[in-house]
């Protein structure tokens, strides 16, 4: 049966050139194809887990008030059958993402948050978190806000954590976290330590009772107290854009998880969905359906779990 998610998190406008390489400082370079397409990593997620979750998602954010990119954002969370409700509108502009992606797919990523650095959790809204399977957050809102709804967990939803991107995270967001996903630089500004991706997973395992290091193309590290730790490998795929890959790994995982399903097994169909949105352009746009999923691993059944 399908479970519920409540995203609490940013949306933000990305603006996208192709470039042959990244600049380095006081360089200019000149890139082609500019597109405007719907993102930031709250968004992005709740896309994720409404269209490739197949989840009953609520999205918790900001955009700016009477502006046109709030409109793309609101339009392409609804479309996805995200309810948006909670979505308040901001004297502030929409947030904005400066992307340069290479041809290899690999991007680099400034975001200017506007309307999303006052993202907060209503009065009104607060129940719906408590009431839902799993909460899912990342970290382009005020921490502050990341704290309201980690606490909100306490009525008995799941806390997911992608801790994204990369900030120290204060003690009581950590204490209230159920699964923390992080890449390798994140997991070792968490850890503040460095490592193989085995050993952060399991340094950050002291901290929460779960762990996902993320390792792109080559897959994921999950770490349990009391299990032995596990590598699930994603398949194999050509990369476009990378942008995006990351939140329908979230979005995904949150969507398997509030469903009910192990942790390993959702972090099999996470790391496909990843994979498959890295084969695509864009982020929201390049979400696998559920169907896409299903199909997916009936094709290769040998790339995935049991
Ligand atoms: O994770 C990708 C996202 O990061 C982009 O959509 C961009 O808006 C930034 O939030
Ligand atoms: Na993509």
């Amino acid at each position: 049966m399908a479970g519920s998610v409540v995203v609490v998190g940013s949306a933000n406008v990305d603006l996208v050139v192709d470039v042959p390489r990244h600049p380095r400082g006081g360089e200019t370079i000149l890139g082609e194809n500019l597109r405007r397409t719907p993102g930031g990593k709250g968004a992005n997620q709740a896309v994720a887990a409404a269209r490739g979750g197949g989840a009953d998602v609520t999205f918790v954010g900001a955009v700016g008030r009477d502006d046109d990119d709030g409109e793309l954002l609101l339009a392409s969370l609804r479309q996805a059958g995200v309810r948006t409700d909670p979505v308040s509108l901001s004297e502030l502009a929409t947030g904005t993402a400066l992307i340069a992606v290479t041809a290899d797919g690999e991007n680099t990523i400034i975001v200017a948050p506007g309307a999303n650095s006052e993202v907060t959790i209503e009065d009104g809204t607060a129940g719906r978190l408590g009431e839902a399977d799993v909460i899912l957050a990342q970290l382009e809102i005020p921490l502050e806000t990341v704290s309201s709804a980690a606490r909100a967990r306490r009525e008995g939803a799941t806390f997911v954590l992608n801790a994204a991107p990369s900030r120290p995270l204060p003690a009581d967001v950590l204490e209230e976290v159920d699964v923390l996903v992080v890449n390798e630089p994140e997991a070792r500004e968490v850890a503040g330590r460095e490592g193989s991706p085995d050993e952060l997973a399991a340094a950050l395992n002291e901290l929460v009772p779960a762990v996902v290091v993320t390792l792109g193309a080559d897959g994921a590290v999950v770490a349990r107290r009391r299990a032995d730790r596990t590598h699930v490998p994603a398949p194999k795929v050509r990369a476009v854009d990378t942008t995006g890959a990351g939140d329908a790994f979230c979005g995904v995982l949150a969507a398997a998880l509030a469903a009910g399903t192990d942790l390993a097994d959702a972090v099999h169909r996470a790391c496909l969905a990843g994979a498959l949105t890295a084969t695509r352009s864009g982020a929201q746009t390049a979400v696998p359906s559920a169907e896409e999923l299903d199909g997916y691993h009936r094709a290769h059944p040998n790339e995935v779990a049991e």
